[in-house]
C-alpha cells in the first residue's frame, strides 16, 4: 500500500480523507503538476514548482508549500514508496469551506494540500517503440489552458472516444488550428526540417517537458499554429509531457506520418531529452 502525503501528514493511501465540501471536489477548484521520477530522483522539479505556483497564483489561492517543501514532500514520498521509476502527483485545492457556495471562501481556509506517487516505466514505455495514433477533434475547454487546473473532464471525454475510435489519443483543434494534445503538448517536423510548436499563449499549457525540449532540438524552430491538414503531411511529429517524455506520433486521423514508424529525428530527441533528464534530475 502507498503512503500519500495530505496536509502535513504522510498517511497510508486508504486513511487520507477529504472534506466533501471541498472545493476541488464540488468545483473542481484546485491546481495540479505531475512530475515524473527516474532513478529515484525529480525531473525538470524548479520548473513544476514555478509553474503550480503561477497556476496558484493566476486563481488566488494561497498557503500552499513553497519549493523546499514541496522537495521535503517528494523526496519523503519516494522514500516511503521505495519509488525508482514513475510519477508524483501534486494538487492543491482551494480547501474546504463550510457549505457550498459559489463565492470564494476566506484566504484564511486552508488550501487541501496531497501528493501521491505513481509507479510506471517511463523511459523503457513500449509506447516509444511503437508511436501514437491520434485524431483530432474540436478544443472545447475553457480559454485559459494556460492554468493546470483538474477541470479535466473534456480531456478524459476526448482520450475515450479516441480509444473507442481505435486510435490511442486525441489532439484538439480550434478552427482548423491544433491547439495541443489532451495531456501533452504537440509538435511536428516538416519536409523541410523545421520544428514548429503552438506559440504559449492562453489556449494552451506551457509544458515544463516542451521547455527543456526545445533547447535539445537539431531542427530550426518555429513557435506558430499549424493547421490540421499540415501535421497531416508532417514528415515526423511528436508529443511531449512529463510522464510520456518525448512521444512519437505516427499517425494522424488515418494519414501516416513518414514510414509510419517514429521519425529517426523525435527517436534522437527522446533518447537526448532522457539523457538530459537522468543528468540533472535531484
Ligand atoms: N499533463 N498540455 C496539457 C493539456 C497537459 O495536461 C500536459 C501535462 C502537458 C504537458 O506538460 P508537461 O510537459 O509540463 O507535463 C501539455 C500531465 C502529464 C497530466 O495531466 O498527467
Amino acid at each position: 500500500m502507498r503512503t500519500i502525503y495530505l496536509n502535513g501528514k504522510y498517511t497510508p493511501e486508504t486513511e487520507g480523507k477529504v472534506s466533501v465540501f471541498d472545493r476541488g471536489f464540488l468545483f473542481s477548484d484546485a491546481v495540479y503538476e505531475v512530475v515524473s521520477v527516474l532513478d529515484g530522483k525529480l525531473v525538470d522539479f524548479g520548473g513544476h514548482v514555478q509553474r503550480l505556483a503561477r497556476s496558484l497564483g493566476e486563481i488566488g489561492i494561497c498557503g500552499a508549500p513553497d519549493a523546499d517543501g514541496w522537495l521535503t514532500i517528494c523526496r519523503e514520498l519516494v522514500a516511503r514508496n521505495n519509488l525508482e521509476e514513475g510519477m508524483i502527483y501534486w494538487q492543491v485545492t482551494r480547501g474546504a469551506p463550510e457549505d457550498r457556495d459559489f463565492i470564494f471562501p476566506s484566504t484564511e481556509t486552508p488550501p487541501t494540500v496531497l501528493a501521491f506517487t505513481q509507479s510506471r516505466k517511463l523511459a523503457d514505455n513500449p509506447l516509444a517503440q511503437r508511436g501514437i495514433r491520434v485524431i483530432t477533434m474540436p478544443d472545447l475547454r475553457w480559454g485559459r489552458a494556460d492554468i493546470k487546473t483538474t477541470q479535466l473532464l473534456y480531456a478524459s471525454m476526448m482520450k475515450n472516444e479516441a480509444i473507442a475510435r481505435g486510435a490511442d489519443d486525441a489532439w484538439m483543434e480550434r478552427n482548423g488550428w491544433i491547439t495541443e494534445g489532451s495531456a501533452q503538448n504537440a509538435h511536428i517536423i516538416t519536409h523541410e526540417g523545421v520544428l514548429v510548436t503552438h506559440p504559449l499563449n492562453r489556449e494552451i499549457l506551457h509544458g515544463i517537458t516542451r521547455a527543456s525540449v526545445l533547447p535539445l532540438v537539431a531542427q530550426r524552430i518555429e513557435e506558430r499554429p499549424f493547421s490540421i491538414s499540415e501535421a497531416e503531411q508532417a514528415a515526423e511529429a511528436f508529443v511531449s509531457s512529463a510522464s510520456g517524455f518525448v512521444m512519437p506520433v505516427v499517425q494522424i486521423n488515418g494519414h501516416i506520418i513518414g514510414d509510419g514508424k517514429p521519425g529517426s529525428a523525435t527517436v534522437q530527441l527522446r533518447r537526448a531529452y532522457i539523457d538530459w533528464a537522468r543528468r540533472s534530475a535531484i
